[in-house]
């Protein structure tokens, strides 16, 4: 049965999250990761009684309105793309507020524009989206403090980096701990949940809880299939080496794939962190979005046909796009994506001249 109450397997996830999530005190479950971080803006708009929600140009946090502006559609701005999708609301954009990753110096100059009107900072801790661009020392922590000076909600957006890095999240490894965490994708391993969770004081503001005045509702939201794979997720992570096993190979990927395109005297960045990486072709080290931008496209499509053509299927969808190792994979695994690979790089150089 679904949409009637909470469960115990609820319930019991919801501890787990608290138990290893720095910021998370109260969780609600969601169904995806874009209705978590739909209700973490509407809950921080409904706290702080403001409008605008700042954002980071390259990050994506879902299909809604409130968030979609400014994802990997710019070639490089600050300010608010109202073309992000026909249909969408203009006044939902004008609430938006852009800056740059890694520029505190873009966040501070927006504060000073919006003094007061500034409900909430989202951005993904590591910002995956855009191939994967580290925060610089400090970034997160300049954010933590911006937030708390200005009375404004932290929303670290952990749908790609939570359960994935650490159980505990990227905070967790961070040492930063926003106010309020968004979740799927590992959470369920392949199953459709998301959860959104946080400081009590704030996640009783939803009328989930007595007197509450942010609306949360959703019949599937904490359905019984998906939260016993999210258990049983939580579980395994708990009691099997799989970030130590994913890290392992993850680092023999990325030095693998760097001494290949050293060989292959390509100017090519591997990016990546513990189970996440990807070749993007560009000069690195790659801080900013525009760098991730620079990415050859012809040499990254004819790259990945190149692997496709030898059986691996990595997403070229984007043009920025990671890859990400699973507990499932193995050593064998990794050698034989290697080995595409010194033979797809040359292969796309030779093509890229050609044409
Ligand atoms: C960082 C981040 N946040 C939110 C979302 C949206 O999640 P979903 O597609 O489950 O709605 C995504 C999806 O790719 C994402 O990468």
């Amino acid at each position: 049965m679904v949409g009637v109450g909470v469960t115990e397997a609820e319930v019991e996830l919801a501890e787990r999250l608290a138990h290893h999530v720095p910021s998370v005190e109260k969780v609600l479950l969601t169904n995806c990761g874009g209705e978590a971080t739909f209700s973490a803006v509407r809950l921080a708009r409904g706290v702080t009684g403001r409008e605008k929600v700042l954002k980071f140009q390259g990050c994506y946090h879902g299909s809604h309105d409130y968030v979609l502006p400014n994802a990997l559609t710019l070639p490089s701005a600050v300010t608010v793309d109202p073309d992000a999708s026909a249909g969408l609301l203009p006044a939902a954009s004008a609430s938006v507020l852009v800056a740059r990753y890694n520029d505190l110096d873009s966040v501070h100059a927006l504060y000073d524009a919006y003094a007061g009107a500034i409900a909430g900072v989202i951005v993904e801790p590591i910002l995956h989206n855009a191939a994967t661009i580290l925060p610089d020392p400090g970034f997160l922590e300049g954010l933590r403090e911006l937030c708390s000076r200005n009375g404004s909600i932290l929303i670290f957006d952990e749908v790609i980096t939570g359960f994935r890095h650490a159980l505990g999240g990227y905070q967790a490894i961070a040492g930063v701990t926003p106010d309020l965490t968004t979740f799927a994708k590992a959470m369920g391993n392949g199953f459709p949940i998301g959860a959104i969770g946080g400081r009590a004081d704030l996640m009783d503001h939803f009328n989930t809880a007595k007197g509450g005045d942010v609306f949360y509702s959703g019949t599937y939201n904490g359905n019984s299939a998906a939260v016993a794979a999210a258990l049983a997720t939580v579980e395994v992570l708990e009691t099997e080496p799989v970030h130590e096993h994913t890290y392992r190979l993850g680092e023999r990927m990325r030095r693998g794939l760097e001494q290949i395109v050293a060989d292959a005297g390509v100017p090519a960045t591997i990016v990546g962190f513990g189970s996440i990486y990807g070749v993007i072709f560009a000069p690195g080290p790659l801080r900013t979005y525009e760098q991730v931008l620079g990415n050859d496209q012809a040499m990254f499509l004819g790259y990945k046909a190149g692997l496709l053509k030898r059986g691996i299927l990595e997403m070229p969808a984007v043009n920025a796009m990671r890859s990400h190792i699973s507990y499932s994979h193995t050593d064998a695994d990794i050698d034989r994506t290697l080995e595409a690979a010194a033979e797809a790089i040359p292969e796309a150089i030779a093509s890229a001249q050609a044409t």
